[in-house]
């Protein structure tokens, strides 16, 4: 049984993953139009991870016999600037989303409730990878800075990925 500050604070989080879904998908878009489809291909990825850490939540507060709350999205930006830019701003967004999640867990343990905390530590696991893959291609873009061969070899490695839903997931490849 969730409480009545839980369910508000989940479905605030809710929106919170599809708002970063919508982001991505976004950041996917304005790669397509410059051009860089491995940079797409790696935002629709994360468009597509972004919706299973909102079904997860989705189901959680299903489960526990909380009423889901949808709210209004807000509007992604269009423009992000230089590829650069873009992971930047993706790392920054990874970081509110890392301390939302840290204030849900503050918010579980202050509660006493045992059931989201473990809920939670799913999240806790993912925000650390999110927060090291943006790194991880932030430093090899400051590496090539604005050599185009150095950028294409990125946008290659970046067409490489692929979409994997995670085992525990629900019906949320959605
Ligand atoms: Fe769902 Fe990228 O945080």
């Amino acid at each position: 049984m969730l409480s009545k500050k839980t369910v508000e604070a989940l479905n605030k989080q809710l929106n919170n993953e599809i708002y970063s879904a919508y982001l991505y998908l976004s950041m996917s878009a304005r790669s397509t139009f410059i051009g860089l489809k491995g940079f797409a291909n790696w935002f629709m990825v994360q468009y597509r991870e972004e919706t299973v850490h909102a079904m997860k939540i989705y189901d959680y507060i299903n489960n526990q016999g909380g009423l889901v709350k949808l709210m209004a999205i807000a509007q992604p930006p269009t423009e992000f600037g230089t590829p650069l830019d873009m992971f930047e701003k993706t790392l920054e967004h990874e970081k509110f989303i890392t301390n939302c999640i840290n204030d849900l867990v503050n918010l579980a343990i202050e509660e006493n409730d045992h059931a989201t905390n473990i809920f939670l530590q799913w999240y806790i696991t993912e925000q650390i990878e999110e927060e090291a893959n943006d790194n991880e291609i932030i430093f090899k873009l400051k590496l090539v800075g604005k050599e185009g061969n150095g950028l294409f070899m990125i946008d290659k490695e970046l067409a490489a990925r692929v979409f994997m839903p995670p085992p525990t997931s629900q019906g949320s490849e959605a």
